[in-house]
């Protein structure tokens, strides 16, 4: 245990605490519109219902806080940490834009939050550098949107588990059990392409035949070396490129360019990889419902992390394939 006061470690080492994020809304001595990025927030009474947070007697808005008597808590969402950031920013016309409501007690009322609480001041307490603000809850409301996460001084995500996470048989070294992260990727991922498998074989299509002709739906035609480098990224061997069959089945054709030889998706070659994406784009949407919108978002932005790390040089490719599709 450190006993010195060194205020960083501190910092930091409040930062374990996982929070949600609040922007706290009053008014000041004027009627203008006051509000702050607050993560102190808590619950404290049930009966009578109390909420409290602390104020930095630093903050451009303790006046008004500390005076007005009345202040309304938003437990922002998941969509809002740009309004988060906006409201960290000392003293700047933070509503400017923005679209608000009045409440009972007289604040401002941002909309889209996750919840939200129109207190009375009850008790204020001097909490050192801070202002400890209790108040009584007055009205709330609440929806179903996802809380935006604070942890360790950064924005998070927050997700629902399934089960246990992890399996103890996972740490033992022979084990190649169901916890093993390639095994679920790679389920995951064949399970996914199973449900085409049938869009597949009705154009008499194979995986790296389908891989190619999406590729050339994406990123219009290609030389023979890029769509081998693309074709590595897929995870097929070179000796699977399927340039040839797909040449004899007038799916592409060679084109003659300036620069070279350029493959292109021919009319049938087009309409038959449409077929299937459209299947997997149905596919895609039934399991994204299912998983539920930030759970998906989750999932995605954890998949593109795993293939920055274990591919730098695909994230290139995507880059590309993007900026050409938009
Ligand atoms: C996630 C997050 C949580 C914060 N929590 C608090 C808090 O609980 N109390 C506080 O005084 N400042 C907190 N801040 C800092 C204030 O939002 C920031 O100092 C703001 O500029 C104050 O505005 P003002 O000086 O215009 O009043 C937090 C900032 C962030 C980004």
């Amino acid at each position: 245990m450190s006993t010195e006061n060194n205020p960083q470690d501190f910092r930091r080492a409040l930062g374990a605490f996982t929070t949600g994020v609040t922007i706290v809304t009053t008014c000041d001595a004027d009627g203008s519109p006051v509000g702050m990025t607050a993560n102190s927030f808590n619950s404290v009474s049930l009966d009578p219902p109390l909420v409290l947070w602390s104020i930095a007697k630093s903050a451009k808005s303790l006046p008004a806080f500390a005076e007005s008597g009345h202040w309304t808590v938003h437990i922002l969402s998941a969509e809002q940490e740009a309004l988060s950031d906006r409201f960290a920013r000392r003293g700047e016309d933070k509503f400017a834009g923005l679209q608000t409501e009045t409440g009972s007690n007289g604040c401002p009322l941002l909309t889209d939050c996750a919840a939200r609480f129109q207190c009375k001041t009850s008790f204020q307490y001097d909490g050192g550098d801070h202002l400890i603000l209790v108040g009584e809850v007055t009205g709330f409301d609440s929806s179903e949107r996802t809380p935006l996460v604070f942890h360790g001084g950064r924005y998070a995500l927050a997700t629902k588990k399934s089960g246990p996470l992890g399996l103890a048989a996972a740490d033992e070294p022979h084990s190649f059990s169901e916890d093993f992260l390639g095994y679920l990727v790679g389920r995951a991922h064949y399970q996914f392409l199973g449900s085409i498998r049938s869009e597949l074989e009705t154009q008499g299509l194979s995986d790296p035949e389908f891989f190619t002709l999406s590729t050339l739906l994406q990123r219009g035609a290609q030389s023979r070396g890029a769509l081998d480098e693309l074709m590595r990224h897929s995870g097929f061997p070179a000796q699977f490129s399927p340039i040839e069959r797909l040449c004899a089945r007038e799916m592409m054709h060679e084109e003659q360019g300036e620069t070279g030889g350029r493959y292109a998706l021919t009319r049938s070659g087009r309409q038959a990889v449409l077929f299937v994406i459209a299947a997997a784009k149905a596919r895609e949407a039934d399991l994204l419902e299912k998983l539920g919108d930030w759970d998906a978002r989750v999932l995605k932005n954890l998949l593109k992390q795993m293939i920055a790390l274990t591919d730098p040089g695909s994230v290139e490719v995507w880059q590309a394939t993007q900026t050409r599709v938009a």
